[in-house]
C-alpha cells in the first residue's frame, strides 16, 4: 500500500484545498493529512486562522479524500510522522517548492500545482471587515501599537488623539497614520473602538465617554484603581453593547495561556503558593510620571496588573486577606511586596520601581512546580520541576514583537464575533485587579519598610 501524507492549516476549506487533497490522494492508496493545531499556528504567527482545529479537522473529513486525519503540533514533527505511520510520498502544494527536500531523505517529496486564485488569507481578507480603532494617548506604551496591529487582520489604525497636538501630529507621521483629532469628539464618528493608553487616572473618565459613545474599548492595565469604578465601567459597557477590555498584554500571550491551562489541568498538582515579581528600575529619570505620586506614579500601580494575574487566575478572586509592604519615597511606593492568603494556598507578589528583584514567576504545588523565569511576563519559556528530575519538562515558544499582537487579536476577535468578554481576562478578574489597587491606595493592612 502506498501511503501519501499532506499537511495544511485548511482555514476556510476552498477549492484550492479540495483540488490538493484530491491530486495528493491520487498519488496513492491512502492519505493521511495533518492539520495544524491551534497553538501550533499561533506560535508560527498565524494569528488570525477563523475556524478552529476541530472545525478544520472536521472540514478535510467531510471532503471524503482523507483516510487519517492526524493532528500537527511542533516543528520536526513531519520526520516523526513520516517515520512513524511508513509514508512513501509527502506531498505539498507548490508555492512550498524547494522547502521540503530536506524530507527527501525520509520519503518521496511531491510538490503539486497550487490553485490559482484563491488562498484562505484572501477569504479571510474579503470576510472581514476592519474594525476602525483610534489611538487615545500617544506616549512611551501607544507607540507599540500601530506596528503590532500591523499584523493583525481586521484592524484599520485611523488615527490618533493626545491632549498635547504637537504630540499626535509627531506620532502620526512616525507610525504612517491618516489622521490626528484634535477631540475624541471629533475622533468618535471615524472610528468603531478605541485604545487608550493615557495615565491611569485619566482612564475612568476616558473609558465612560467612549463607551456612553458606543464604541468598543481596549484601555491599559491597569484599566482603573478602584473595584467599584471597575463594576459600573463594565456594566455600562454590557447595557452600550459593546466590549470594555483591559490590555494586560500577559493574559493574551500564548505561552502563559498554555502554562495557565496546564497548571489548572494538574500538572503540579493542587498549587498551595505562587511567587512572582517583576521591577523596571528608572532611576536615571525621576521626572517620570512613574515617579509622581499626584499622576498614580508608584511600583504597585505601574506594575502589579502583570504578577497578579497567575495570581488571579490560578487562585481566584476569593482571597481571605491582602497585606502589603512598602518602601515608600516621595509619596509612590518605590518597592511593595504584597502577600495574598487564600484558603488553601499564600502568594505574594513583589514589584518594583526602586529596588531589582529576581522578576520570576513561581508556582509551587502539591507534586511539583512550574519555574518562569524572567521576563516571564513576556512568557516564552518554561519549565515544569519534579521531586524526580527526570519527570521535569522545558515548554518553549515565540514571542513576537512586542507582544501586543496577541492583546489586539483578541481585542478585534470579540468584536467581529461579538463576544463581549475574554476567557483570558474575565471580567470579575480585572474587577479583583482593580480593588486590589483601590485597598492599596486606602492603605488597607499597608505597613511602611
Ligand atoms: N493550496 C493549494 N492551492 C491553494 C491554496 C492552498 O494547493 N490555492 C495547498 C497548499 O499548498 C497546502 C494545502 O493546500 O498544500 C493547505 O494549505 P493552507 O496553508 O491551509 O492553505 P492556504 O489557502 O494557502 O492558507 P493561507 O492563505 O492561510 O496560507
Amino acid at each position: 500500500m502506498k501511503k501519501v501524507i499532506t499537511y495544511g492549516t485548511y482555514d476556510l476549506l476552498h477549492q484550492g484545498h479540495l483540488n490538493l487533497l484530491r491530486r495528493a490522494k491520487e498519488l496513492g492508496d491512502y492519505l493521511i493529512v495533518g492539520v495544524t493545531s491551534d497553538s501550533f499556528d499561533k506560535n508560527r504567527g498565524k494569528l488570525n486562522v477563523r475556524n478552529n482545529v476541530l472545525e478544520r479537522v472536521e472540514a478535510v473529513k467531510a471532503t471524503g479524500y482523507a483516510d487519517e486525519v492526524i493532528i500537527e503540533d511542533y516543528v520536526g514533527q513531519k520526520i516523526d510522522d513520516i517515520q512513524k505511520y511508513d509514508v512513501d510520498i509527502f506531498a505539498i502544494g507548490s508555492d512550498w517548492e524547494g522547502k521540503f527536500d530536506y524530507l527527501n531523505e525520509y520519503c518521496n517529496v511531491v510538490y503539486l500545482p497550487r490553485t490559482q486564485g484563491i488562498s484562505s488569507t484572501q477569504l479571510r481578507a474579503e470576510s472581514t471587515i476592519d474594525v476602525r480603532v483610534g489611538i487615545i494617548g500617544c506616549g512611551r506604551v501607544a507607540q507599540r501599537f500601530p506596528s503590532e496591529a500591523a499584523v493583525v487582520n481586521g484592524i484599520n489604525v485611523i488615527g490618533a488623539y493626545d491632549i498635547n497636538p504637537h504630540i499626535s501630529e509627531e506620532f502620526i507621521k512616525e507610525e504612517k497614520l491618516e489622521k490626528t483629532f484634535s477631540s475624541v469628539e471629533e475622533m468618535y464618528p471615524c472610528v468603531d473602538a478605541v485604545y487608550i493608553a493615557t495615565p491611569h487616572l485619566s482612564h475612568y473618565e476616558l473609558i465612560k465617554d467612549a463607551l456612553e459613545n458606543k464604541k468598543h474599548v481596549l484601555v491599559e492595565t491597569p484599566m482603573v484603581l478602584d473595584g467599584e469604578k471597575a463594576i459600573e465601567l463594565f456594566e455600562l459597557a454590557e447595557k452600550q453593547g459593546v466590549l470594555l477590555m483591559e490590555a494586560n498584554k500577559t493574559a493574551h500571550c500564548p505561552a502563559f495561556n498554555h502554562l495557565m491551562v496546564m497548571i489548572k489541568s494538574g500538572v503540579i498538582g493542587e498549587v498551595v503558593d505562587i511567587d512572582a515579581s517583576l521591577s523596571k528600575l528608572w532611576d536615571d529619570n525621576m521626572s517620570l510620571r512613574e515617579f509622581d505620586s499626584s499622576q498614580a506614579g508608584g511600583s504597585m500601580y505601574e506594575l502589579a496588573s502583570y504578577p497578579l494575574l497567575p495570581i488571579i487566575k490560578l487562585m481566584g478572586i476569593n482571597y481571605d486577606s491582602i497585606r502589603f509592604f512598602s518602601r515608600m519615597y516621595n509619596g509612590i511606593d518605590m518597592y511593595t511586596k504584597c502577600i495574598l492568603q487564600y484558603p488553601k494556598g499564600v502568594c505574594a507578589l513583589k514589584v518594583g520601581l526602586g529596588a531589582k528583584t529576581e522578576g520570576n514567576l513561581i508556582i509551587s504545588g502539591t507534586k511539583g512546580y512550574a519555574y518562569v523565569p524572567a521576563p516571564w511576563w513576556k512568557t516564552d519559556y518554561f519549565e515544569l520541576r519534579y521531586e524526580d528530575q527526570n519527570q521535569n519538562k522545558k515548554f518553549f515558544y515565540q514571542w513576537d514583537g512586542f507582544g501586543l499582537r496577541y492583546e489586539i487579536q483578541e481585542f478585534i476577535s470579540c468584536i467581529v464575533n461579538h463576544r463581549f468578554s475574554s476567557a483570558r481576562l474575565k471580567r470579575e478578574e480585572s474587577i479583583a485587579m482593580a480593588e486590589i489597587m483601590g485597598k492599596f491606595r486606602e492603605r488597607d493592612n499597608f505597613i511602611e519598610i
